[in-house]
């Protein structure tokens, strides 16, 4: 059984048939056991020959107990925290998954174009909820977390279709308000789809993303905005119920700019009664494009950009044909991995005024910068300086989302280089594993001193989250002798295939 890149069935009748799922999905998607007493051919738990303990759900139904050790050293399939065996079943899975082979000392040449944005296309998918003709975007990048918007979609009772990077989606006859839990887990950032699947269908129901990688990341700024807007969303536990009878536009302002919470309130006010006035928005690019694709769908805002948005709601969106903005992180990133390996390269396809503040700072390092339109061209002898203090901000300011990758050139830049981190709680989880390299960095609290050093040396690493794992890369490039990144599914959630981005630079990667 396969999945392809986005998650989406590939064809399967035969076990469609065989298991009498509605989906593929069902099949691949399968319930994990524990040990339900002397298994078949004598086996301990519930396994087959060729078997790996996971079994297709309608076969058997029970779930694993999850707060019970295990206490059976041969039970390969627990899932209990407190199980030893499980613990080396999960570092010996983690050492059969693909890696990432680096070897560094590559300058890097040529031109890349960058793919399209993933900040902005997942708000744009939940956006096509809203629509009651087909949506046609294009520029979709071909990312994981691309694939469970689809799949939430498809949950819902939308029609989805991926070609190349173009998507199709159709939620003319949208009809579940329920966005599966284990979707809501796989991608933290499925909570957009609260406020407009609520808008369109009247209610959803939503389980708490919780915290990530990056630390706790509650959601309350989201709930106040709906709310305001005439939600009524009740939260038991970890679950979420939002409905209403009408939304009405009303006032808004946020203390902070979340992104996520600007976005969840866009998706809700365009179709409440009424004028919304939302202040304290966030401003980041992926917002106004955004803002953008909704006029396309017959929205009515103004503002985008700016920290107040005016939307004036509508009875009803239509599809439109769409292409999404440019990734302006990825784009950062081959820029910073040039600055750091040496080199001359074009990075191509995206707006450089939405990456001000990482342009500014590559020139204090020492980059010859060339820029146009569409492009910009680095050019760096990968002798860096360090550029003295960086703090995170909202849009205009320094993107929390470059901050690792930028601690990668820290490291190797002349002179102490200052990070301070002001959005997220938990962001120097890859700090150690630059340490393992040979870094020199102090942590107090939220911010990281780095004494830049002569050279790092390749390492075994691990990726701890997704732009943690682009720095780590950036890192891997730079230093002398091998590095084997593992971890790629937090860097496969980003990036569209990039060591083959790499690659057409002249870069040592491939994955194993
Ligand atoms: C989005 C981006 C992420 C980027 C971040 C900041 C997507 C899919 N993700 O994440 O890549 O790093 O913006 O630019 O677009 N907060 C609250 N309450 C809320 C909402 C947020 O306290 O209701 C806090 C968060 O915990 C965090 C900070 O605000 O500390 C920023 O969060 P937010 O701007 O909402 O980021 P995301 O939308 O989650």
């Amino acid at each position: 059984m396969q999945q392809n890149a986005y998650g989406k069935d590939t064809a399967l009748p035969g076990a469609q048939q065989k298991f009498g799922f509605q989906s593929v999905s069902a099949v691949l998607r399968p319930v994990r056991f524990h040990q339900f007493g002397p298994g078949p051919f004598g086996l301990p738990g519930f396994r087959l020959p060729g078997d790996h303990g996971h079994f297709p759900g309608k076969l058997l139904q029970r779930e694993t107990s999850k707060s019970a050790p295990c206490g059976n050293d041969l039970c390969d399939i627990c899932t209990s925290g407190d199980c030893i065996r499980a613990a080396e079943r999960k570092k010996e899975r983690e050492e059969r998954e693909p890696f990432f082979r680096i070897t560094g000392g590559q300058t890097l040449r040529g031109d890349i174009r960058v793919h399209g944005a993933k900040n902005s296309v997942l708000p744009i998918m939940a956006a096509s909820a809203l629509c009651s003709t087909p949506v046609l975007l294009s520029r979709v990048p071909r990312l994981s977390d691309t694939g469970v918007s689809l799949r939430i979609l498809d949950s819902l009772g939308c029609k989805s279709a991926l070609s190349g990077t173009e998507a199709v989606i159709d939620a003319s006859h949208i009809s579940g308000s329920r966005i599966p839990d284990r979707l809501v887990r796989e991608m933290r950032s499925s909570v957009v789809f609260l406020g407009s699947v609520a808008a369109r269908t009247g209610e959803a129901f939503l389980c708490l993303p919780g915290g990530c990688e990056l630390g706790a990341r509650p959601i309350d700024l989201h709930l106040m905005g709906l709310r305001a807007l005439g939600m009524t969303i009740e939260e038991r536990g970890e679950k979420l119920h939002a409905y209403h009878n009408g939304l009405r536009g009303a006032e808004i302002t946020l203390p902070f700019p979340s992104v996520g919470a600007t976005e969840n309130i866009l998706l809700a006010a365009v179709l409440a009664d009424g004028e919304t006035v939302l202040k304290g928005a966030a401003r980041e690019p992926e917002i106004a494009d955004l803002c953008r694709f909704l006029r396309e769908c017959g929205a009515v805002i103004v503002g985008e950009g700016s920290s107040t948005l005016y939307i004036e709601g509508v009875r009803s969106l239509h599809g439109c044909s769409y292409p999404v903005m440019a990734d302006r992180i990825e784009a950062a990133t081959f820029l910073c991995c040039t600055a750091v390996c040496g080199g001359d390269v074009t990075v191509t396809g995206f707006d450089p005024a939405t990456i001000g503040s990482i342009l500014a700072t590559l020139r204090e390092m020492g980059c010859s910068l060339q820029i146009y339109r569409d492009s910009v061209r680095i050019q760096s002898d990968g002798r860096l300086l360090a550029p003295g203090r960086i703090e995170t901000e909202p849009f205009p300011g320094f993107p929390t989302d470059a901050q690792p990758i930028f601690m990668a050139l820290g490291c190797l830049a002349k002179g102490e280089t200052v990070i301070r981190e002001r959005i997220f709680e938990s962001r120097f989880k890859h700090l150690p594993q630059f340490v393992r390299m040979g870094a020199d960095i102090t942590v107090d609290g939220q911010e990281a001193v780095l004494h830049g050093v002569e050279r790092l040396h390749g390492s075994p690493l691990k990726a701890m989250d997704l732009r943690g794992g682009a720095a780590l890369v950036t890192a891997a490039l730079a230093a002398e002798g091998e590095s084997r990144i593992h971890g790629l599914s937090h860097i496969d959630r980003g990036y569209e295939r990039l060591e083959r981005s790499l690659q057409s630079l002249g870069a040592d990667i491939s994955r194993i």
